[in-house]
Parts: C-alpha cells; sequence; structure tokens
C-alpha cells in the first residue's frame, strides 16, 4: 500500500514526511512498487533502517521505498562452512546476534552495526579490522529498470574501503533483495584492531563467570565489540546521528609524509597501495573541533567524526556543521574530508 505525506524515521532524529512511501514484503510487492514509482514522475529513494541519511529539508519529495523481505537460512556446505542467506529487511544486528547462537563466526566484528542487511554491501560495512567483503559470496538484486533479477558474484562488486559498484557504475540502478555470505564453525578471530585488542585485555584481567578459562569465542569477540562501540559511539535512541559523518581521508604517501613532519603523533593506516589512510576523527579533534556546539548541532565529545543533533536540530543545522568541520580541516591540514553519510537535499 502506497502512503502519501508519510512520517518516515532516521538515526538523525530529523522528522521527515516522503511524498510517496511504499514498504514491501515480496519481490511481487517490489516490482508493484517501482512500477508506481516510475509512473509518479518522483525520484526514486530506497531506504533501509534510515541510519546513513541526512535529510536537509523536512519535505522529501521522492517515492520512497523500503524493502522489507526478511527470512534467514542456513545451508552447511562443508563440516566447517555454512552459507547463510538473508533477506535484504533484515535487521543486521540481529543476523550477527542469530549467527552467533548458531555457533558460527565471522560477523562478531561487524555487531551493533545500526542498519538493514540490505545496505550492508553499498558501502561494505566495516568496523574493528573486519569488513562485509570478508564473508560476503553474493548479492542478489533487483534492477530498477525492468524487475529482473541479478547475481552478483562479490568479485563483481568492486568492494572497498566504504565502497562498492552500487556507488559508482551501477548507481541507482539495483535494490538489492537478499545477501549470502560464509561463515565458519571455527576460524582464526580478529583481534589486532587497537580498541578491540584493549577491550579484549581488560576483560581478560576481569574474567566473569560466564567467561570460558581459556581459549576466546566468537561471543566474546562481539561482546568487546559492543563495550568499545558502547563507551565511544552514541545510542541514536538516546542523541541523534549517523555515525561516522566523513569518511577516513586516503592520500598520497607523500601528502602522510609531509603531515607526519608537522604532527608525528598523527595516526596513519598505510594501505597495500601505497596510499595512506588517516583518521578523520583525530583531524577534527586537531582542529578544535571535537564536541563544539552550534544550537542544537555538533560534534560528539567522545568522538569527533559523529555529528550529533542535540534534539530540536534541522537537517540544515546538521548540514551546517558538516561544513563547518570539513572547511576547518581543510584549513589547518589541506585534507578533504568527503561524508559517508548520505546528503539527500544539499550537497555538503
Ligand atoms: P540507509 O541509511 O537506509 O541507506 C544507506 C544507503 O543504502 C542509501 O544510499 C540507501 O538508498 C541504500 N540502500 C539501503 N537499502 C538498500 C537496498 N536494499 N538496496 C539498495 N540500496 C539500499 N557503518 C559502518 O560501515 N561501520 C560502522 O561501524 C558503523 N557504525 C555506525 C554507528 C552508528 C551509531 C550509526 C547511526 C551508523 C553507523 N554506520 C556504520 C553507518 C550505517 O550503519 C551503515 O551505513 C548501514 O549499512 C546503513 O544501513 P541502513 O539500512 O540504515 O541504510
Ligand atoms: N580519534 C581521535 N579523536 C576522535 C576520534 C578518533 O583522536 O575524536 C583517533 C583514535 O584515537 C584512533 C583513530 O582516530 O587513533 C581511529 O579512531 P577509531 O578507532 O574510533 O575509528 P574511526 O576511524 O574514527 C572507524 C569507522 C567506524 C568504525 C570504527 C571501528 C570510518 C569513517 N569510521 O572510525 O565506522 O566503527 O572505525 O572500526 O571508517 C561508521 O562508518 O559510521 C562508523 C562508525
Amino acid at each position: 500500500m502506497i502512503l502519501p505525506n508519510a512520517a518516515l524515521t532516521n538515526t538523525f532524529g530529523l522528522q521527515v514526511r516522503a511524498k510517496q512511501f511504499v514498504q514491501a514484503h515480496s519481490l511481487d510487492s517490489l516490482r508493484t512498487a517501482l512500477v508506481e514509482a516510475q509512473r509518479s514522475n518522483l525520484p526514486l529513494l530506497i531506504l533501509g533502517g534510515g541510519s546513513n541519511f541526512l535529510f536537509v529539508a523536512p519535505q522529501l519529495d521522492a517515492f520512497v521505498i523500503q524493502p522489507a523481505l526478511t527470512g534467514i537460512r542456513y545451508t552447511a556446505i562443508a563440516d566447517n562452512d555454512v552459507l547463510v542467506t538473508a533477506g535484504a529487511g533484515e535487521v543486521w544486528h540481529q543476523l550477527v546476534l542469530a549467527s552467533l547462537e548458531q555457533g558460527l563466526c565471522g560477523l562478531e566484528n561487524l555487531a551493533l552495526i545500526p542498519g538493514s542487511v540490505g545496505a550492508a554491501p553499498i558501502q561494505n560495512i566495516g568496523a574493528y579490522g573486519v569488513e562485509l567483503a570478508d564473508c560476503l559470496v553474493s548479492v542478489q538484486a533487483m534492477e530498477i529498470a525492468s524487475g529482473n533479477l541479478r547475481h552478483f558474484h562479490k568479485t563483481e562488486l568492486q568492494l572497498g574501503y566504504r565502497d562498492s559498484v552500487f556507488k559508482r557504475a551501477l548507481k541507482d540502478q539495483y535494490l538489492i533483495t537478499e545477501i549470502t555470505l560464509l561463515l565458519h564453525r571455527q576460524a582464526p578471530l580478529k583481534t589486532d584492531y587497537d580498541s578491540l585488542a584493549k577491550e579484549l585485555a581488560k576483560q581478560a584481567a576481569a574474567p566473569t563467570s560466564a567467561q570460558p578459562k581459556s581459549g576466546l569465542t566468537a561471543r566474546q569477540v562481539a561482546d568487546a565489540v559492543m563495550a568499545v562501540r558502547r563507551a565511544r559511539l552514541p545510542d541514536p535512541a538516546v542523541l541523534g546521528n549517523a555515525g561516522s559523518f566523513f569518511k577516513n581521508p586516503v592520500v598520497s604517501n607523500a601528502t602522510a609524509n609531509a603531515l607526519l613532519q608537522r604532527y608525528p603523533a598523527m595516526p596513519h593506516y598505510p594501505q597495500p597501495d601505497g596510499s595512506v589512510k588517516l583518521a578523520a576523527g583525530w583531524l577534527i579533534e586537531q582542529a578544535g573541533m571535537k564536541g563544539i556546539r552550534r544550537g542544537q548541532a555538533g560534534t560528539h565529545e567522545s568522538q569527533a567524526l559523529v555529528i550529533v543533533n542535540l534534539g530540536a536540530a534541522t537537517g540544515a543545522d546538521l548540514l551546517a556543521v558538516a561544513r563547518e568541520v570539513r572547511d576547518t580541516v581543510q584549513q589547518q591540514f589541506g585534507v578533504t574530508l568527503e561524508p559517508e553519510v548520505w546528503i539527500i537535499g544539499a550537497t555538503l
């Protein structure tokens, strides 16, 4: 059923009304919705959980489709290997928890990332040393123009840091309907990420009765990831935000070296292709922009990379903070921050 003037939610806590909105629970209803969207002549917007959007204006002149296809299937393909297929409308964190319940590892570092399964491949979600690409096998997607289904193998998706073919050559052409992951009953756990390693060391020093005396489990890694996230990142239910507003900038080796001469303590992560990833949160903090307040908008006091709605900010207030942060970092470091968040109704 198409709802006119529908109130939509997003994790920034902004009140938005969409011209037309439809939630599609099956492939057939998705196809019908796409035909209706074409007829409406409105721009199409695909909405997952709304955790990576900034709506600048309160009125959204768009035909919004929210894929709500559910279901999780587990198919054992070898003693240690299980394929997990999940519908686009499943909640990502619920998939992580359900897979841990099944005794599977691979998703533990990606616990507590907000949003839907269908959005996960769009920016190749990642956290604490793991990204979706590490366990993704394939994606089923519906072509928006024809309603035809197509399967993409991971190798076709050009998955990179916060990047995929769906943000590039195939932008606005496909709607993801389900994804398939390869998880394992046993696999080496990835615990090198600095804040995760520190949290695990802290927990090992003060074990609870629920923890086994020896041998780390995927569940323990997930618990440590959740503890780090809860300590650093604001809960959108309490303080509106969309996670990291900007991507971490990737610069040339020469640029990184020049900056390191001036700021020897600057966190920097050399990449396999010779480029260097910098920490946007550090740059923003050093530029004096951590915890700033501009009316009802600002940056988070524990994570400068997160722009927050203190309660009554408008989309325009949040955008103004984003611009101020970007310009200040540009002036001080000569580094351009690019948004990770999808900004609707304006450009940064
Ligand atoms: P939305 O915000 O609704 O949409 C995001 C984009 O995906 C839009 O372009 C939308 O059109 C498109 N899209 C959504 N569903 C589909 C579909 N089925 N088919 C095609 N396109 C679709 N991200 C990380 O990678 N790592 C983190 O650690 C992380 N931490 C976060 C912490 C917080 C507190 C918050 C609020 C966000 C965080 N994010 C993180 C960002 C966010 O969780 C991810 O981008 C997530 O994948 C967004 O899912 P969503 O369903 O809310 O997508
Ligand atoms: N830092 C600061 N000040 C800050 C924030 C960070 O100095 O205010 C420093 C930290 O001390 C550390 C470095 O910057 O040395 C990196 O910080 P952190 O480990 O918190 O990670 P991040 O680079 O800020 C990225 C992702 C997060 C993801 C975490 C954990 C991006 C844009 N962000 O943040 O993803 O959860 O790593 O892997 O890549 C998101 O995408 O929305 C998101 C939250």
